[in-house]
């Protein structure tokens, strides 16, 4: 028996060292951060009985975690995460990866499993390790609904389900010991009045964001602990809690709450930190007495219908960082007191429907890193504001306006700047050389303008560019050999100009070592350049090709801000095969877009250098010559030829880009035999090949190239297509039609009918071949990134997957 002494323990030390084995440091800080009060607690008096005593209760927990380990291993087959290694190299539990043990005792208090590969529904019999504080089971996928037995856990202190599909109604209401729950990213719904209250006492953070959960909010007050409240991306409705100021950060973001938010919340003692609003239908004027938080660090507003002006009573909130206000009716007067702002880094005024000249008051704000002013229809003042005298400012976005002219040279001198966005105005003229100087510049947009003149080669002085956009303008003359000193530049588009002359050796320089700069953006943090809207993230990512697409399909605020990050630090979003290889990995890749300009001669072999970029994007131009059989060494996913004129045989290389989705070679000179191998590109779904009257051969009637349509093979006498094809008769007629798919989602319609065209095609040719094709199809393009990361995207995938599976299981079984 060990002798346990009990009392209560000050903030600054812990109640007890739990035994980490090998926890990771999130787990580590989430329990050294408990550290919000005083807690009771039983402090273990060091005596060497332990091990003689008190193990029994050991053994019955463990006797629980053996029964977890066969659960879970029954339940993941394959991939399975460290749970597997339990009972192997050490008997004792305490020492196992995510076990986490008392000293008293000891006993098993904590559970972590976050991030472990595992799906299907949830273990049910938590509830017999009586000790259990702390249950981490985030970042899988878990389905179905919570069980009841986990209800039964009464002394949980922690509970994280976060990022799973985890559904139905919540019921929690036997957690009374709770400090720290996150469920945030299921698909839970309903109402949350039914749990909350009843388990608010000890609540110190809830995150609930991104689910499903309705209702009013008028249910808080009991949680006089709490302090820190998600509510995001969720659909409530009403009016506000009024009582979120005594929090210290609260959040309501994308919900459809309503009316105004009243003065009377924002009391003397208001301790808010962090207040995010945006995305809601607030309207009405905004309350002065906001200045009661003074420690104020972000306050969101933005996306309502606030109207008024902007008060001037938070000039004295001194320690205010982030202001955003754009997409709401804020009236054009900026308050002179905004100027004492010291530690403002962020201000978003964008869509506020100012126009006119830029307001003076811009240009005194000097403490700016980072300024949105972008969809205001401003006409003119980009000078006479002098905001191109805020040196020290990182990102500047005056996109979606009216200013007209020359781009101001002026400009050039803000040498901190890392973006810089003057996409869809009205500039016309040059761009000036000097912006060469910029020499800090991560991302240049200058789309959608009127701009003429040639690309200036000083804009080779970019070594930290990964951006430069300079599609639908006027810009003529050839493309600088010096671009090809920009070692980081990813994503380049100069689509829909007057561009001519010949692709330029040295351009199959660019984007050949990005790390670096991928490397300082994961060093700082990036809060002051990430935008607030989608707009800038979909025009960056182009989402018109197939890889990208899924972007449509996830729009919310908080999805488009992680894909940014995700972008800016060098994180891929979408598998690619590197180097002729099969293995899909996520890696960053990037775009080079040509489309529409009067580039003549051929593609250079060194194309094979670009070992970064995934889409290449040539459409018409008037390239010809041969394609160079280099192109197999790149990572594509989209290769757009068409309207060129290229010549000579289609390289049966590219018939090993085995991760190729999109293949355009329509309206070319192409001739020879077609090759076979094309066949082969399992992922593919979309190809055209029309129009290229000397191509000759034969299209495989098995395999991929058999699952398109007729119009990928218009215009081509020679070519010999499989008869179901040519006679327009799919499917063969021994199968009957499958039953007309539910409408999917926008940018997943065309995978699905391809999905139903090699199935019918492969009934053609027997069962085991179409059951392959099955296979393959659901094992290719499995996003684990979308669970795990960016947050809400595996809902697509889960989707997408339970679709396939119900049509399978329809057709298995006629
Ligand atoms: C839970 O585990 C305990 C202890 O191992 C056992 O007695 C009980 O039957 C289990 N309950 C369920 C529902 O499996
Ligand atoms: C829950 O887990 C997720 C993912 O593992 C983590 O990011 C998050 O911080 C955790 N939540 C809390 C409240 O600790
Ligand atoms: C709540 O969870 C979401 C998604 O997991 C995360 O982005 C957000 O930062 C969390 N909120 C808080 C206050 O920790
Ligand atoms: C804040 O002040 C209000 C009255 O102004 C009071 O009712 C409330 O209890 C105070 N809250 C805290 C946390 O002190
Ligand atoms: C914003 O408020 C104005 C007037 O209060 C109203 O006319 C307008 O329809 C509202 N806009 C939206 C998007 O609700
Ligand atoms: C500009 O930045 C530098 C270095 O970060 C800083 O020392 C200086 O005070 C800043 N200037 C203004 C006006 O904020
Ligand atoms: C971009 O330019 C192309 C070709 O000039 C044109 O077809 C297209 O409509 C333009 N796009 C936009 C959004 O203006
Ligand atoms: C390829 O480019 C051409 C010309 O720019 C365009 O018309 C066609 O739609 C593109 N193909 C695909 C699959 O996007
Ligand atoms: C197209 O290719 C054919 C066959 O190789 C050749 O005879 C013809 O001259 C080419 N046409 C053009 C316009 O290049
Ligand atoms: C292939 O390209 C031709 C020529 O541009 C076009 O008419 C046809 O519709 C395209 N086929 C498909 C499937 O997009």
């Amino acid at each position: 028996m060990s002798l346990l002494l009990v009392s209560c323990l000050k903030n600054s030390t812990l109640p007890h060292k739990p035994r980490f084995s090998d926890l990771n440091n999130k787990q580590k800080t989430m329990l050294l951060e408990d550290k919000a009060k005083p807690q009771c607690s039983t402090v273990p008096v060091p005596i060497f009985l332990i091990l003689i005593t008190g193990n029994s209760s050991l053994d019955i927990d463990k006797e629980v975690v053996m029964k977890l380990k066969s659960f879970l291993e029954k339940q993941n087959r394959v991939n399975q995460g460290r749970f597997v290694e339990w009972n192997r190299r050490s008997s004792n539990p305490c020492d196992w990866h995510g076990v986490l043990c008392s000293n008293d005792g000891p006993r098993i208090i904590g559970i972590d499993l976050s991030d472990s590969m595992i799906s299907g529904e949830m273990f049910n019999n938590f509830s017999a390790l009586t000790e259990l504080q702390h249950l981490d089971l985030s970042s899988n996928t878990l389905n179905g609904a919570v069980l009841d037995d986990l209800n039964r856990c009464h002394n949980l202190m922690y509970l994280n389900l976060s990022h799973n599909i985890l559904e139905g109604e919540l019921n929690l209401s036997g957690l009374t010991s709770l400090e720290k729950l996150d469920l945030s990213t299921n698909r839970f719904h309903g109402e949350v009045k039914f749990s909350l209250p009843a388990i608010c006492h000890r609540l110190v953070v809830a995150n609930l964001s991104m689910n499903g959960f309705r209702g009013e909010l008028d249910y808080f007050d009991g949680c006089s602990n709490l302090q820190y409240l998600d509510l995001s991306s969720n659909n409530f409705s009403g009016n506000i809690w009024t009582g979120f100021a005594r929090l210290i950060e609260f959040s309501l973001s994308e919900n459809y709450v309503t009316e105004s938010v009243p003065a009377s919340c924002f009391k003397e003692n208001c301790s808010l930190q962090v207040l995010d609003l945006s995305e809601n239908k607030f309207h009405g004027e905004v309350p002065g007495e906001i200045s009661n938080c003074k420690n104020m660090v972000t306050l969101n507003l933005w996306g309502n219908n606030f109207s008024g002006p902007i008060p001037s009573e938070w000039g004295s909130i001194s320690t205010l960082e982030g202001l955003l206000l754009g997409n709401n009716r804020f009236s054009r007067l900026i308050p002179e007191s905004l100027l004492n702002l010291k530690n403002l880094a962020l201000l978003d005024l964008s869509n506020n429907s100012f126009g006119g000249k830029v307001q003076e008051i811009f240009g005194r704000f000097r403490q700016l890193k980072s300024l949105a002013l972008h969809g205001n229809s401003y006409t003119d003042g980009l000078l006479s504001s002098g905001i191109h005298k805020l040196t020290n400012m990182s990102r500047l976005d005056l996109s979606y306006n009216d200013f007209s002219g020359g781009l101001p040279v002026e400009i050039s001198r803000m040498l901190g700047l890392e973006f810089l966005i003057l996409a869809y105005n009205h500039f016309t003229g040059d761009i000036p050389f000097e912006y060469g100087d910029l020499s800090n510049l991560q991302a240049l947009d200058l789309s959608f303008n009127g701009l003429s003149g040639s690309i200036p080669p000083s804009l080779g002085n970019f070594r930290s560019l990964l951006w430069l956009m300079l599609a639908n303008n006027s810009l003529t003359g050839e493309i600088p050999r010096e671009l090809g000193n920009c070692t980081s530049l990813l994503w380049l588009n100069l689509a829909n100009n007057q561009l001519s002359g010949e692709f330029p050796l040295e351009l199959t320089n660019i984007g050949r070592n990005p790390t670096p700069t991928f490397e300082s953006n994961r060093k700082s943090k990036q809060m002051n350049v990430r935008p607030m809207e989608c707009s800038v993230v979909k025009r960056l990512l182009t989402t018109d090709y197939s890889p990208f697409g899924f972007v449509y399909t996830i729009l919310t605020m908080k999805t488009c801000r992680s894909i940014w990050d995700r972008l800016l630090k060098g994180y891929g979003f979408f598998q690619i095969c590197s180097g002729g290889s099969s293995v899909r990995e996520y890696v960053v890749s990037g775009y080079l877009q040509l489309r529409g300009n009067q580039l003549t001669g051929e593609v250079p072999s060194d194309i094979g250098k670009m070992q970064h970029f995934s889409v290449l994007d040539f459409g018409s131009n008037e390239f010809n010559g041969e394609l160079p059989i280099e192109m197999e060494k790149l990572p594509l996913v989209v290769l757009n030829i068409s309207r060129n004129r290229f010549s000579g045989p289609i390289p049966t290389e590219i018939g090993n880009i085995k991760c190729l989705q999109d293949l355009d070679l329509s309206l070319n000179n192409f001739s020879g035999i077609f090759p076979e191998q094309l066949g082969m590109l399992t992922d593919l779904s979309s190809f055209n090949i029309s129009f290229n009257p000397f191509i000759a051969g034969r299209i495989p009637a098995a395999g991929q190239l058999a699952t398109f349509e007729k119009e990928s093979f218009l215009g081509n006498p020679l070519l010999q297509l499989p008869n179901f094809m040519s006679d327009n008769q799919l499917p063969p007629p021994s199968l009957s039609p499958p039953p007309p798919p539910p409408p999917p989602p926008p940018s997943d319609s065309r995978h699905e009918n391809e999905f139903w065209k090699a199935l019918v095609t492969g009934y053609g040719c027997g069962m085991a071949m179409g059951v392959g094709i099955l296979y393959f199809t659901f094992r290719k393009r499995e996003p684990k990134w979308f669970v795990t990361i960016v947050a809400g995207i595996h809902e697509w995938k889960v989707k997408r997957i339970l679709k396939r599976q119900q049509r399978v299981l329809a057709v298995v079984s006629e």
